[in-house]
């Protein structure tokens, strides 16, 4: 008996250490990068600019080190022939974060959200289809047409299959989408970005319960309209300055308090 329990602290042990903390960033940044940020400084001021006031512009993590692609992958192209040369892809996948957060990477893919998207194949998805609307959204990936409630609807918060239509380029009914389980074309499931919003990636942000009342909304999932009506959702508001939202570390007790209990009850509920 004590064998398998050894054997299993092993386990542990090593599956910790498998899922470490952030890869070392690099030391400067990179050539590519640098030719990225030169175009896109003109083009989208707007995205260079969250990315430069966020962690990763901070740890020399840019354009290149996200959007770089493997070749074989379906939507893999040369975007620019002349100053990079090199395969990138607009989609940067879990799989692509997962190259430095193997940890929160890991988590996410193993999770119930990763698989939201697999509605899609599904007899309830059929339904929606049939029920509330016609097929009459025609797209180079749906030459026959696609219906419009499935589209803007339950794929924007379940996730998409999104399809390539060549040279790099995504069909627009499947594309732009940060449905939580997106099926991407690199085989990947889920979207880091239904939380992380583009392109400063700001923790606080993802602390935000709004963050998660984008989906967990409606008559069908009440969640949010649940919690914000709640002593907790009135708490959180009232006290939102003293919530510690920016600090890397973020656990009750150490970085932000229990806003239900006055301190004193607080101090009573401790010695419970
Ligand atoms: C020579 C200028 C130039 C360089 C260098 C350049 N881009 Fe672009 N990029 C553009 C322009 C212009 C567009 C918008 C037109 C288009 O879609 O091609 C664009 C579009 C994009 C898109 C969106 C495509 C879409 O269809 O939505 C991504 C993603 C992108 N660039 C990433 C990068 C990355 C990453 C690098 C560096 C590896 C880079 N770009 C280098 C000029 C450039
Ligand atoms: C931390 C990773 C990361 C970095 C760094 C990064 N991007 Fe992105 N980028 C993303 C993600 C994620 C998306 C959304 C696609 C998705 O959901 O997979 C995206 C989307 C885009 C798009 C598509 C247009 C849009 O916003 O929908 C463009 C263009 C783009 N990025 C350009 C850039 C440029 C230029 C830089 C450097 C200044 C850059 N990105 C840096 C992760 C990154
Ligand atoms: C090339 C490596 C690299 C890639 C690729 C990368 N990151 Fe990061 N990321 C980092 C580093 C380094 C930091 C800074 C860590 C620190 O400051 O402790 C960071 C920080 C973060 C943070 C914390 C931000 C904060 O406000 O403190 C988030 C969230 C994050 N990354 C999400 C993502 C997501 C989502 C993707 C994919 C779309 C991604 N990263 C891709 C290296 C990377
Ligand atoms: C506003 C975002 C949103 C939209 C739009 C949406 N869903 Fe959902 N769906 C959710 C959330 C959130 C859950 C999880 C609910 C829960 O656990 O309480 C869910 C759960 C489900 C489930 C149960 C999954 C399981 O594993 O048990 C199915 C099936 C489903 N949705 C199908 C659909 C279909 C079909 C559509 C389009 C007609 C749709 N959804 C539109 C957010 C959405
Ligand atoms: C359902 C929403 C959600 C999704 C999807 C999500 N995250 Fe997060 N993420 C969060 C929240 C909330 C936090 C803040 C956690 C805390 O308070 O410590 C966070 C924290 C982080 C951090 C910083 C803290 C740490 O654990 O190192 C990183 C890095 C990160 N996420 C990466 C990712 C990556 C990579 C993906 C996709 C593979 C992803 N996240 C998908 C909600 C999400
Ligand atoms: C982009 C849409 C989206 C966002 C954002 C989102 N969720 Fe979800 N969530 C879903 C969907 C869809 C499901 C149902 C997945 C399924 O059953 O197939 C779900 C399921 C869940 C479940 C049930 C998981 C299980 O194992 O049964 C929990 C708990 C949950 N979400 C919490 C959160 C929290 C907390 C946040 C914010 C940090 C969040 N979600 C953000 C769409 C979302």
């Amino acid at each position: 008996m004590w064998r398998i329990i050894v054997a299993g602290m092993f386990l542990l042990f090593a599956s910790n250490v498998a899922i470490a903390a952030v890869k070392a960033p690099p030391k400067e940044m990179s050539k590519e990068t640098r030719e990225c940020v030169k175009c896109h400084k003109k083009d989208n001021p707007g995205i260079v600019q969250q990315w430069g006031s966020s962690a990763h512009y901070g740890a020399n993590v840019g354009c290149y080190e996200c959007h770089a692609a493997d070749p074989k992958d379906p939507d893999a192209y040369i975007h620019d022939d002349k100053k990079v040369k090199k395969h990138i892809s607009i989609i940067v996948s879990p799989k692509d974060c997962a190259n430095c957060h193997e940890k929160a990477a890991t988590e996410f893919v193993e999770s119930h959200h990763a698989k939201g998207g697999r509605i899609i194949g599904s007899l309830d998805n059929l339904l929606a289809e049939v029920v509330e609307g016609n097929n009459s959204l025609k797209t180079p990936a749906f030459p026959n047409g696609v219906s419009p409630a499935a589209v803007s609807g339950c794929w924007q918060c379940h996730g998409s299959q999104v399809k390539v239509i060549g040279d790099g380029q995504l069909d627009p009914a499947t594309w732009p989408n940060t449905g939580i389980g997106r099926i991407n074309p690199d085989g990947s499931e889920g979207s880091c970005s239904a939380c992380h919003s583009r392109h400063k990636f700001s923790i606080a942000q993802a602390r935000n319960p709004e963050n998660c009342g984008k989906c967990h909304m409606g008559p069908d999932h009440p969640q949010i309209e649940i919690y914000e009506e709640s002593k907790h959702g009135i708490a959180f508001h009232a006290n939102k300055d003293e919530m510690n939202l920016d600090s890397p570390k973020w656990i009750v007790g150490e970085d932000y308090t229990c806003l239900l209990y006055t301190s004193d009850a607080a101090d009573d509920f401790a010695v419970v």
